[in-house]
């Protein structure tokens, strides 16, 4: 490894880093991150601090998970890639369906399709569904629903689906026939309603006049996050997935959960979906399946769903998809020892208990900050406090404050994000109560120094 000199000299120089301006990049390198241990990272000055970004919500395990190292490296080993192309498989992938197959079988999901992430997960569902409706002989749907503020990757599927025009003004046009209706996000809505409950109903309501306004028949499928990640942790009301479950199944449309985030225990249940008495048609799942350390995600499919493309026999589901990476071995092992880890800690029941005491003292900053305008959480280890220059009028706090903020955190001792005016918290689930309460004193000094 070349001396820190040299990688602070290089730093930003010959790459350009995903979701930051280039210029600002080189104006203002990125921390150098060389090593990590349990849920604490340290960087190239040797400065350790607890990461609450856990990753990128992916590391839920934390840094330090010996039984998948070893898996991976065993795997290097015995079988480093073969392919699953049709004709071909490897040993690993067999086992982790069965294992999968088990583990999702309370969401109702009984198949997998393996991908190398989450966009590659959206991107997988988003063509299943219209699949599926082109075997049934409803050519017609082909149309995609989604939420104002989702996030759903960066592939030109996920963008055209995706809730934020950040990740579509300079990509469009995108793929058309997509629209967004707006979240259940209570501080800020259309409809100015502060009531959770009636909130949903009115995204509700919208959902159904949509479906009403393009034809039930021309839609293939919505897509949505069980509670909303990267667009500032938005948790529904707990009618709201239900309610578009029933919408969804009276109109012939699939409900695809986008658990590339939710899944394996974030939420505080083992999945989204679960966390809201749902079984979606489809569920993208990625990130902590290999507990981020190995490039890997798998689309659930519904038995109903598996039912359509096995017993086809017009020849219309021949699958035309797949990535040279799907069901990749080492990746497999990887996944299999995750999910033995991930059961035999019992993450959920962690991430609740400390995603609670977080959200608490999280509500606490915000009688002393005035820079708080809202707090969200409550659902496992998923929090953001969304930042006003002026409560009254909830003015979006400007980019160098939040920065600042941010800053002091990291020098106070905790890593955390920053997604436009919010800060975004998604710690490993094995964080310990002594972790809860750095990263909170972390923040109120980031507060406290604006
Ligand atoms: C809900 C959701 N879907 C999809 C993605 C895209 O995943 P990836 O970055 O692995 O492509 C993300 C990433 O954060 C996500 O949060």
């Amino acid at each position: 490894m070349k001396d820190g000199n040299f990688l602070k000299e290089h730093n930003a120089r010959s790459m350009w880093h995903p979701m930051a301006h280039p210029a600002d990049s080189l104006a203002n390198p990125p921390t150098i991150v060389t090593g990590a241990q349990g849920v604490r990272i340290s960087d190239v000055d040797g400065h350790e601090v607890v990461d609450a970004v856990g990753g990128l919500w992916n590391v839920n395990l934390g840094f330090s998970c010996q039984p998948i190292k070893d898996a991976i490296a065993a795997q290097l080993d015995r079988l480093p890639y073969y392919s699953t192309f049709r004709g071909t498989t490897n040993d690993c992938v067999i086992e982790l369906s069965e294992e999968l197959r088990d583990f999702f079988a309370p969401d109702g999901l009984t198949r997998a399709f393996y991908t190398s992430g989450g966009s590659d997960s959206v991107e997988t569902a988003l063509r299943l569904a219209r699949q599926y409706h082109k075997i049934r002989g409803e050519a017609g749907r082909t149309k995609f629903l989604s939420l104002k503020k989702g996030y759903h990757g960066t592939h030109i599927g996920g963008a055209s689906v995706n809730g934020n025009a950040n990740f579509r003004t300079q990509y469009e046009p995108l793929l058309p026939g997509c629209y967004q209706l707006p979240a259940p996000y209570t501080y800020r809505n259309p409809f100015n309603e502060t009531d959770p409950e009636r909130l949903a109903q009115l995204c509700l309501a919208a959902l159904e006049d949509e479906i009403a306004f393009q034809g039930a028949g021309t839609i293939a499928a919505f897509i949505m996050e069980p509670v909303l990640g990267a667009g500032g942790v938005i948790p529904p009301h707990e009618s709201f997935m239900p309610g578009v479950r029933e919408i969804c199944s009276k109109h012939g449309i699939l409900l695809i959960a986008d658990e590339v985030i939710t899944a394996f225990g974030r939420t505080g249940s083992w999945t989204g979906s679960r966390h809201w008495g749902v079984q979606p048609d489809l569920m993208c799942t990625a990130k902590a399946i290999t507990n981020g350390y190995f490039p890997f995600g798998a689309v659930m499919i519904a038995e109903g769903v598996a039912q359509v493309f096995e017993k086809d026999e017009t020849g219309r589901a021949a699958i035309g998809h797949g990535y040279t990476y799907s069901g990749h071995p080492v990746g497999a092992a990887a996944a299999l020892a995750c999910l033995a880890e991930t059961k035999r800690l019992d993450v959920p029941t962690n991430a609740a208990a400390r995603g609670a005491e977080l959200f608490a003292g999280l509500q606490k900053l915000a009688e002393t900050h005035d820079v708080i305008g809202d707090v969200r959480g409550g659902h496992g280890l998923m929090c953001a406090v969304e930042l006003v220059s002026d409560r009254a009028a909830k003015t979006p706090i400007d980019k160098a404050t939040i920065g600042k903020v941010q800053e002091v955190a990291y020098q106070s001792g905790a890593m955390v994000r920053v997604s436009g005016p919010n800060i975004i918290l998604s710690p490993p689930l094995v964080l310990t109560a002594e972790d809860v309460q750095v990263i909170l004193s972390s923040l109120d000094k980031g507060f406290a120094s604006i």
